[in-house]
């Protein structure tokens, strides 16, 4: 009989729970995005998101049983994220899952948040194909990962600063726009071109496979003090308003060139014919086209999941737990929380 694994992601502001059947068939794949609850503060508020996760985590619990019909009895182990994130958040999660493994006398499987990512691919193209360079643009992480076996990879490149979905937040906020900023940029970037105007590309050509974004960050605020601080401030400011489709378009064009770039040349440096896409920020339209065109171009296979499965969600952690749970990579109740280790 298959393997039945039950998973629970409260990393940061989304709560998810989701069952697996074997190592790749969704049951259930419930989250609920607490972005709303956060709103009126400008940020996510630790303590605020912690309350959220208790106060949903058994109701979606409940949920995704009802929904993969299943009992309790029916579950084969408890997968849970324990890194990295918000301390309070993770505690909810991970506390959750130490009660369901001691009572249902089953395995506790601790994952990485940022490293379950690319098994999103997983989910949906079938098992990972080795050796393989997954790019994972999380809100929190931009990381570049080269991967011989699922637990034999190393991390080649990653953001001295910023990670890019940050950025990308960070600048739409500039422009008065709630998290997540992703989704409004990416709106621009489908249309208008992106090539309006010039903005840098911080780290394109240096630095090995490392990334940078606060540079490109601080120049999009200086683009915005300039206008702002004009003495014919009501026409500039116009300008900005009329512009801002293209300014947005062209600071994603940023963002992507330098993604593509890096990463294409990461796998060509390492002979890498796979590639794997995997994030929150992956679920733009204009980055995956890109991705899309440039392996198509190059002769590269590439793996790129849907959008509903490149934001957070359980399936993609308890995916990683399967492939532990084959491997018989158990945790105990002694597993802890970690909030920065990647
Ligand atoms: O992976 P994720 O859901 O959370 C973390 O693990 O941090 O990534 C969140 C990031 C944010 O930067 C958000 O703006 C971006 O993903 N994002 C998107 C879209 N939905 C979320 N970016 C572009 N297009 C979207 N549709
Ligand atoms: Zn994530």
């Amino acid at each position: 009989m298959d393997t039945i694994g039950l998973g629970l992601d409260t990393t940061f502001d989304d709560t998810s729970v989701a069952i697996l059947r074997g190592k790749r068939e969704i049951l259930a794949n419930l989250t609920l995005s607490q972005y709303q609850e956060h709103e009126e503060f400008g940020g996510v508020v630790p303590e605020r998101a912690s309350r959220k996760h208790l106060e949903v985590i058994h109701h979606l619990i409940s949920a995704v049983l009802k929904e993969a019909d299943l009992e309790f009895s029916r579950i084969d182990y408890i997968a849970v994220s324990n890194l990295p994130g918000l301390l309070g958040s993770l505690l909810v999660g991970l506390t959750v899952a130490k009660s369901l493994a001691y009572t249902l006398q089953c395995p506790l499987i601790g994952v990485n948040h940022v490293e379950s990512h690319p098994y999103a691919n997983v989910l949906v193209h079938g098992e990972m194909q080795f050796p393989i360079l997954h790019l994972v643009v999380a809100g929190g992480h931009t990381l570049l990962i080269h991967a011989r076996d699922h637990f034999d990879y190393e991390i080649i490149g990653r953001s001295v600063d910023d990670a890019a979905g940050e950025c990308v937040d960070k600048v739409a906020k500039m422009f008065g726009y709630q998290m997540p900023g992703g989704p409004v940029v990416d709106r621009a970037a489908l249309e208008y071109s992106g090539d309006e105007y010039d903005f840098p590309r911080p780290l394109m050509y240096k630095n090995g496979h490392n990334f940078s974004f606060s540079g490109l960050k601080t120049a999009m605020l200086r683009f915005r003090e300039k206008h702002h601080d004009s003495s014919v401030l009501n026409k500039e400011l116009q300008m900005l308003i009329q512009e801002e489709g293209p300014i947005l378009a062209s600071f994603f064009q940023s963002v992507v060139d330098v993604l593509l770039y890096k990463t294409f040349k990461a796998a060509e440096e390492k002979g890498l014919k796979n590639i794997s896409v995997s994030g929150g920020l992956a679920a733009s339209r204009k980055l995956n086209s890109a991705f899309e065109k440039e392996a198509k171009r190059r002769g590269v296979k590439l793996f790129y999941p849907p959008a509903s499965l490149c934001t957070d969600n359980a399936a993609m952690v308890t995916c990683l737990a399967a492939h532990r749970f084959a491997a018989q990579q158990f945790d105990d109740l002694t597993l802890d929380a970690y909030p920065n280790i990647v």
